[in-house]
């Protein structure tokens, strides 16, 4: 599918990451192209060191690609970082322990004022309450995250991640630690969020149904190296709710996107 430039966000051209430990290197990515559109929901989905994590590290600016070319509005990761341009939500929650919801959740908000008097940062942090607000903590806004249940303490995260105001999210598996019914719930939440504030995200996952849910592009890799095996367009009408989950249609993609995933296993025996 041909892309207007200025929709493009992320830009990744043959990137590839091999890490080299003494005598021993592991080609964890290779060959990786893709193009992300202003405000698109995607997901990279597949198997454990399918290399999803590192993808999403190179896109932070933790982690410095061997080949290829990685852009984010035109700068190098590190720079859109620099900028705020990028939120990173982590796989657990990794909130300050003495600072209560609030705070925690308003904390980036100063970081980020301060990098824009700095000069660093263009973007506005939100309303950190507003958004506490949104994912249902609006009564738990003193409490420290050692008085919070672990579902909560990731909707806390996630409200912090949005409050940031940077355009691009990047999500690694942050659901992965919750129990069934609380991660349904945050899935359909951060739906909700990423539809108000119109963020574009890039999401990790291993969960077939989860990527077919949250995604308007589904991006399946295949390990040994790491690489796209495909991406699967997910044409669901928004917003989407759980009626969704119980159509046959919804099944059937699930069974789409695994059977691209099993394709490209067979491919590489
Ligand atoms: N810092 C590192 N040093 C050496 N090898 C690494 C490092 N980080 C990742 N790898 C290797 O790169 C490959 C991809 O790892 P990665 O963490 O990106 O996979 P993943 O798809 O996120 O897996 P999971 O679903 O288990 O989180 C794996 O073979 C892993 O062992
Ligand atoms: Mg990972």
């Amino acid at each position: 599918m041909s892309q207007s430039p200025e929709s493009t966000t992320i830009e990744v051209k043959g990137v590839g990451r091999t890490y080299v430990r003494g005598k021993s290197s592991v080609q964890a990515l290779a060959d990786v192209d893709l193009s992300i559109r202003q405000g698109e929901f995607v997901t990279l989905f597949g198997p454990s060191g399918c290399g999803k994590s590192t993808l999403l590290r190179l896109l932070a600016g933790l982690d410095q690609q061997t080949t290829g070319e990685i852009s984010i509005f035109g700068a190098t990761p590190k720079n859109a970082s620099a900028r705020k341009d990028i939120a990173w939500i982590p796989q657990s929650s990794a909130l300050l322990p003495w600072l209560d919801i609030r705070s925690n959740a308003a904390l980036s908000s100063v970081i980020n004022k301060k990098a824009d008097r700095k000069g660093t940062s263009t973007r506005r942090p939100e309303d950190a309450t507003a958004i506490l607000g949104e994912v249902g903590l609006a009564d738990f806004l003193r409490s420290r995250p050692d008085e919070l249940s672990g579902g909560m303490r990731q909707r806390a995260s996630i409200a912090r991640g949005f409050a940031q105001g940077a355009p691009v999210m990047l999500m690694d598996e942050p659901f992965s630690a919750l129990d069934e019914l609380t991660r349904d719930a945050l899935r359909i939440r951060l739906l909700e969020l990423w539809e108000h504030h119109k963020k574009t995200i890039v999401f990790v996952t291993h969960s077939a149904q989860e990527a077919v849910l949250l995604s308007d592009r589904v991006v399946v890799m295949s390990p040994r190296p790491g690489r796209i095996s495909d991406v699967v367009s997910i044409d669901f009408p928004r917003p989407r709710g759980w009626e969704l989950v119980e159509t046959p249609e919804f099944t059937q993609k699930v069974a789409d996107v695994k059977q691209v995933l099993w394709s490209a296993w067979k491919g590489d025996e």
